[in-house]
Formats: structure tokens, C-alpha cells, sequence
């Protein structure tokens, strides 16, 4: 029998969330699970003394070499601490188990993915056999699998806990976080490094902060749990989006964790409203062509109104939103 063993510690994950999502995957977080690597995984067939017995459909990639595909049962289910998964091909079952341990510790989450494959005792003959499809490689890639895996699953399950989130007017003891907000909001296509911290201290972005707090300057930050996870502001400044001497201009981000959620549409929204109760007619902003927030900005109400490269040379929408 070959018995490869793996294990992880994730901060911030519970036990009774991994077991739960093993046992129930939820087509959404399960959308989210490291999706270049994850094909299917859901249940086919619940066993009459579920969880044991529930078949599940199983098809990912293990690193770029292994794909694969299997039917398996849950063969123990000892919740929150333990799940076993027997292959089943074929209609019949295989002498291969997938074990999972979870255990809430004090430094989080303590998970052991365990694989045994083949027989004990006699059986240990065909060991050479198995070797060829389960061969060193494989282990190699699986041990890289489950590092991006299981920091993968907390991640989107962490995204699942329900978390309630409010939206405030900024206040002055949250402008010197605008640094961090600032540094955010600076588009990243995807695959492209991250610039050093200091470019917000280049003049030209760091106008959008400097000495916050002034008449025209209005702002709204998303928090949860005392945390602020999202910031929207306007200022009327000499910056790209600024259009005239009477409308204010947007700057937002939303911490990278916390995106995609409609943190950033609550903070723009809760701000329009404040915009109009201080008597702003429009507000505009400026807009990397390629970012994909254009959508988001349209759909809030802006529109396109002129065309720029901004200093680095970044083909940028200005677009603009009657209040
Ligand atoms: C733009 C941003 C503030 C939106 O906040 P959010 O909470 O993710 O937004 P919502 O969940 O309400 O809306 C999702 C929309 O945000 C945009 N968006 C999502 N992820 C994004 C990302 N990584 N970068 C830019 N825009 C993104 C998309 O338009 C998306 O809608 P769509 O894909 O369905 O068209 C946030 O994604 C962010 O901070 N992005 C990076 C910084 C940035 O580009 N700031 C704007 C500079 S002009």
C-alpha cells in the first residue's frame, strides 16, 4: 500500500467549515476553488446513511501533467475532524482512500490529506504497478496541489461567512489609512507585478490625498468588524479626472480580499448621496480604458465624455455621473 501524507495549517479557517464544505460542496464557493485547476467535484448520489454512502464526482488537474477523474464515497464522516473518500470506478470500489483531518488549534486550522493506494499484507505486490500511474512525479504535484489548494478553500470560504459590512462618512482619524486606500486604487492588470508602496508620493497621485479634510473633500469607508475595507472620495483638485472648478472627483478601492462582493457599488452609491446632499450637481473620474471597474462605473450611472493618456502613458476614460 502507498500512503502519502500532507499537511497544512491555515489561519483563520475552521474545521467545521472545511468538513462542511467536503461533505455539501456548494456549486458557488466551489466556482471560486482554484478554478484554472478544478473541473467538478459535486455529489451524484446520496447514501441512505448520509453523509457515508454519498457518491461524489471528482475531476481536476494536479499540477499541468495529471487529470483526474473518479467517482468516490464518503466511507467515514466524523464530523467536524474526518472524512474519508473511497474511489469508486467502474460501479466498483477501489482500493484507494483519500483521508482528510481537520483540526481547529490555536494557530488555526490543522489539515492532513492523506492518499492510500493499493493493499496491505500480500497485496503489496501490485505496489510496483501503482507506482506507475502514482508515480514520485505525481506526489511531487500533488504536494504542490494541496499548498494552493487548501489556502484556496479557506479563501473562499472565508468569503462565504456571512459578514455584514457598514458604509460610514469618513472621519479625520481614518485619513491617514487613505495611504493604504490610495495605493489600492492604482490599476493592476492582471499578471502584472505590483508597483512599490512609493508611487502614491509621486505628485501627480498623491494630489488625491494630500491634506484630506478640506471643504470640497468628501469620503465614505466600508467596514467590517472596526476594519476599513473599502474607501470612495472626492476631491476637486488639478488631478486627471477633473473636469471643472464645480465637480468633484472619485477616487476608490476596495482591499483585493474584499473584492467583487458590492462593497465597491455601496460605497459609490452611499456617496452620490452624499455628494447631492451637499449640493454637488455631477461627479467625474478618471479610468484606465483596460480596467475593468469602466463596467462598474457604467453601470452606476457614468458616462464616457473624453478620451486622455494619463503620465504614464495609460489610455484613460474620463467619465462623468449627473447626480
Ligand atoms: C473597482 C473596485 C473599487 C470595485 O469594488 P468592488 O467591491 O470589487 O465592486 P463590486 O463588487 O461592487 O462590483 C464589481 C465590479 O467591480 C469591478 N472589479 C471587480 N474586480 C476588480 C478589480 N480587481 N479591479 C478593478 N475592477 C474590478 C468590475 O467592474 C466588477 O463588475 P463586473 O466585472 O461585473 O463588470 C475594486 O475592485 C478595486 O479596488 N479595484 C482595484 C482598484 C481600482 O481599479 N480602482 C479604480 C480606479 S479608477
Amino acid at each position: 500500500m502507498i500512503v502519502h501524507t500532507m499537511q497544512s495549517r491555515l489561519a483563520g479557517a475552521k474545521a467545521e467549515a472545511f468538513f462542511g464544505f467536503m461533505i455539501n460542496p456548494t456549486p458557488e464557493v466551489y466556482a471560486k476553488w482554484l478554478p484554472e485547476e478544478h473541473y467538478e467535484f459535486h455529489l451524484i448520489k446520496k447514501g441512505k446513511d448520509e453523509p457515508v454512502g454519498n457518491l461524489f464526482y471528482f475531476d481536476q488537474n494536479i499540477g499541468k501533467k495529471f487529470r483526474m477523474k473518479f467517482c468516490a464515497t464518503i466511507v467515514v464522516a466524523e464530523q467536524p475532524e474526518k472524512i474519508v473518500f473511497q474511489m469508486r470506478k467502474f460501479g466498483i470500489n477501489l482500493p484507494g482512500f483519500l483521508e482528510l483531518e481537520f483540526e481547529d488549534t490555536q494557530g488555526g486550522l490543522a489539515l492532513t490529506e492523506r492518499i492510500r493506494i493499493g493493499f496491505r499484507g500480500v497485496g503489496r505486490v501490485f505496489d510496483p504497478f501503482i507506482r506507475i500511474i502514482y508515480s514520485e512525479r505525481f506526489f511531487k504535484e500533488m504536494d504542490a496541489h494541496h499548498e494552493r489548494e487548501w489556502v484556496s478553500l479557506a479563501e473562499c470560504l472565508a468569503w462565504e461567512v456571512p459578514r455584514t459590512y457598514k458604509i460610514r462618512e469618513i472621519t479625520p482619524a481614518d485619513y491617514p489609512q487613505l495611504e493604504d486606500f490610495l495605493y489600492h486604487a492604482i490599476f493592476i492588470p492582471e499578471g502584472e507585478e505590483y508597483p512599490a508602496r512609493e508611487i502614491i508620493f509621486q505628485p501627480e497621485i498623491y494630489v488625491y490625498i494630500k491634506e484630506f479634510g478640506g471643504k470640497d473633500d468628501c469620503g465614505v469607508v466600508a467596514e467590517i468588524e472596526g476594519r476599513i475595507v473599502g474607501a470612495a472620495w472626492t476631491r476637486i483638485i488639478p488631478a486627471y479626472g477633473n473636469i471643472d472648478e464645480s465637480t468633484p472627483e472619485l477616487a476608490i478601492s476596495v482591499l483585493p480580499e474584499f473584492r467583487g462582493r458590492e462593497i465597491g457599488t455601496d460605497l459609490m452609491n452611499d456617496l452620490f448621496e452624499l455628494l447631492r446632499k451637499r449640493g454637488y450637481a455631477r461627479t467625474s473620474l478618471s479610468v484606465q480604458q483596460n480596467n475593468p471597474a469602466a463596467r462598474l462605473y457604467r453601470r452606476l450611472g457614468y458616462v464616457i465624455t473624453d478620451e486622455k493618456k494619463d503620465h504614464a502613458g495609460h489610455d484613460d476614460y474620463i467619465m462623468v455621473k449627473d447626480l
